[in-house]
């Protein structure tokens, strides 16, 4: 007989764009369409109440994905121990004092990232959990994705031997024109309301680096603002304050140097919109968000420098796909289907929030490299137990 595991969630911040799409419609109502997730003899019903200040929204919303239950009424929800899981996709400047709510109300946390805008409170966050025992998770998603996936194998394949260089490509063009709104929100643009790319990806790039390669050990970066003027959504012109690219090095352990370059100000001419590529002695792989190549040392082509010429081979060509194994996956579906099993099943997951907040560190170390235009140790921030 299979049994039923319910978990009551309170998901806030579903009106927003990543709630919305990626954790509400994606995660959450697709888990629910398909049955919730199945896990030996158990199926975890996730029940979600969700949570905002617009409540013809919430019922909209609501109703679109089948959910019965929707409140403007955060404290509220927070007291119903029917619940045990609090949800959080808000704007970054407002997830702290509502993570450290939910912790205190005796709430497990999953949460978007950044966790907090310094890494002093983002590790406070993680303690207080320690400290009442709750289980808790940040969206690491571009671990799951699939190309990221194949590339993990790759490594601990052993394909590439020992690893040299590691180099990552992030961003598109967001326009600053009227254009500009339907891609991203404003408040991305504006430092004193948590905006910048820095703290955004950053946070991004400390978990691929941990789960990957390896700790950030120092770093020097240049952020800059490309565009300073962008319109929000009324279309009004704004001052844009928060950094829109960022040029960094790191040296990470075993002397390996990743260079990233983020920028939402670049116009691609590459495989994917994110994609990182890792050069190792035995051989190299490439990855993005779903694909991933790989050209080990013995198919490796020879070139020869001749800039009056064509090239003879296209460099691409001798480059092999990693095959598609299994059926790819919303990375975000994926991570929240990990969570339901480490809350129902008490199953590790290892995705935290102190990793987060090792993410808040790094993007904090890089502005400050940046500002003072210096390399920087990375200092370790443990794990906040
Ligand atoms: N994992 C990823 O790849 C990824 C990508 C983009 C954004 N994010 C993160 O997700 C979070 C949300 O980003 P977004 O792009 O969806 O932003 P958004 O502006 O589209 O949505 C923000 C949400 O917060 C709510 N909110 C804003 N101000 C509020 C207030 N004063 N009171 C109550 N609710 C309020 C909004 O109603 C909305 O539901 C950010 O922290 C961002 O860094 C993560």
């Amino acid at each position: 007989m299979t049994r039923s595991l319910r978990v009551g969630v309170i998901m806030n911040g579903v009106t927003g764009r990543m709630g919305r799409t990626q954790h509400l419609a994606r995660s959450i109502a697709a888990i629910r369409a398909d049955g919730g997730v199945r896990a030996g003899d158990a199926v975890i019903w996730p029940d979600p109440v969700l949570v905002g200040r617009d409540e013809s929204r919430l019922r909209e919303l609501a109703a679109a994905h089948g959910i019965e239950r929707y409140s403007t009424d955060l404290t509220a929800c927070l007291a119903d121990p029917a619940d045990s899981v609090y949800f959080d996709a808000q704007t970054t400047s407002r997830r702290e004092e509502a993570v450290a709510a939910a912790l205190r109300a005796g709430k497990h946390v999953y949460c978007e990232k950044p966790t907090a805008g310094t890494s002093a409170a983002a590790m406070g966050l993680a303690s207080l959990a320690a400290e009442v025992g709750a289980r808790n998770g940040v969206v690491q998603d571009k671990l799951f994705l699939p190309g990221v996936q194949k590339l993990q194998r790759v490594l601990e394949q052993g394909l590439l031997g020992r690893l040299l260089a590691v180099r990552v490509e992030f961003g598109y063009w967001v326009f600053a024109d009227a254009v500009g709104t339907t891609q991203r929100p404003s408040w991305n643009y504006r430092q004193q309301d948590g905006g910048g790319i820095v703290l955004d990806m950053f946070c991004h790039f400390n978990y691929l680096f941990e789960n990957l390669f390896g700790p950030v050990r120092s770093l020097a970066c240049t952020a800059l603002t490309h565009l300073p003027q962008r319109l929000d959504e009324q279309g009004t012109p704004y001052r844009a304050t928060a950094d829109d690219g960022a040029y960094a090095i790191f040296q990470l352990d075993d002397g390996v140097v990743a260079q990233v370059s983020a920028s939402w100000a670049v116009r691609p001419f590459r495989h994917d919109l994110f994609v990182v590529q890792v050069d190792g002695e035995a051989g190299s792989a490439t990855a993005g968000l779903q694909r991933c190549f790989v050209q080990p040392a013995a198919t490796t082509p020879r070139f020869v420098w001749n800039p009056d010429i064509p090239l003879a081979t296209d460099p691409r060509s001798s480059w092999a796909e990693v095959p598609e194994l299994l059926p790819p996956v919303n990375g975000f579906r994926h991570q929240w289907e990990l969570f339901l099993r480490h809350v129902a099943l008490d199953e590790p997951f290892p995705w935290d929030l102190a990793s987060a907040a090792r993410g808040v560190g790094l993007a904090e170390v890089a502005l400050r490299a940046s500002a003072e235009q210096r390399w920087l140790e990375v200092p370790e921030l443990g794990t906040g137990a």
